[in-house]
């Protein structure tokens, strides 16, 4: 593949899977379409595969679920590179498109990947489904919408994952609620103007949405670090939260994040998405 190094095939990589994602045309040349997509999904890969690296090794494993998974970039690149060459390990594609989820079948059973499986199915039912397996090692979701990411994290905490690997899009919810309530108990001070404009409401919605996100991670037993997928130029939602499990739960974590729902008047929020904190 002539291009950046970064992009280019590693050893053993599947070039059929590229052609049939459309990462590579039919002459084996990249789909200059498809490098920002490919550019956050290698990334992306390099750090689950770290995260992987690190987790206990256990007959079958690591099991990953993969939330959100649209046309499934993600799980088919980790199966390619990391878990095929394995021989061990599973990856679940949770997807509430069904066009997606066959065509993600479709081509797992031709290129025999045959430890993928896909479900048609909104991540929020996943952590009840009785053919998913009842633990995961870890959980990822890439660009999920709106509240799928807090519904991946709600399945990891189910399913005891070791590590989850989280890129949001926007949120609405916290937004939405923002814009209901006003934040009463700070509306009159300057920080209202964080959010006066419309667009600032979502901005600080979603920031909002992502720093509650990594404390409730932290008072449920993670350690959580935040950080850049790519490079601005490649993603406006660009932000990575990588949790792993200590089980320590912060105590601390859950008095600010309870705190911060209280100052911004979403308390509400609390029994929905960040239920099981410590007392
Ligand atoms: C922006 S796409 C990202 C797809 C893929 N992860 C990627 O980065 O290429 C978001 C995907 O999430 C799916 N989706 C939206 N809400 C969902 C939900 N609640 N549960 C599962 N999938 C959902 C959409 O159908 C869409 O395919």
């Amino acid at each position: 593949m002539s291009v950046a190094t970064d992009l280019d095939l590693r050893p053993g990589q599947s070039v059929e899977l590229l052609k049939e994602l459309h990462i590579l045309t039919r002459e084996g040349k990249l789909n200059q379409d498809s490098r920002r997509k490919l550019k956050q999904v290698y990334h992306l890969h390099r750090f689950i595969e770290e995260l992987l690296g690190d987790l206990p090794r256990h007959e079958g494993g690591p099991l990953v679920a993969d939330h959100g998974a649209g046309k499934s970039y993600l799980g088919f690149i980790l199966y390619d590179l990391t878990l095929r060459g394995q021989g061990s390990g599973q990856v679940w594609g949770i997807e509430t498109r069904p066009e997606l989820v066959a065509r993600s079948q479709d081509l797992a059973r031709r290129l025999g990947f045959e430890r993928m499986h896909f479900l048609n199915i909104a991540a929020a039912d996943a952590a009840h489904r009785e053919d998913l397996p009842a633990q995961f090692d870890l959980v990822t979701a890439l660009h999920a919408c709106d509240t799928a990411t807090d519904d991946a994290i709600a399945f990891g905490l189910q399913k005891d994952a070791q590590a989850m690997a989280l890129v949001p899009c926007c949120q609405a919810e916290v937004a939405a609620n923002l814009r209901q309530h006003k934040a009463l108990a700070l509306s009159r001070t300057p920080l209202a103007e964080l959010w006066r404009h419309p667009l600032h409401t979502r901005e600080v919605g979603s920031q909002l949405t992502n720093v509650l996100r990594c404390l409730y991670l932290e008072a449920r037993g993670y350690q959580v670090t935040v950080t850049e997928l790519v490079g601005w130029e490649h993603s406006m939602k660009n932000e990575l939260i990588l949790a792993r499990r200590t089980g320590q739960r912060k105590r601390s974590a859950a008095e600010r994040l309870r705190a911060l729902l209280g100052e911004f008047g979403l308390q509400a929020l609390e029994p929905v998405r960040f239920p099981g904190l410590p007392a």
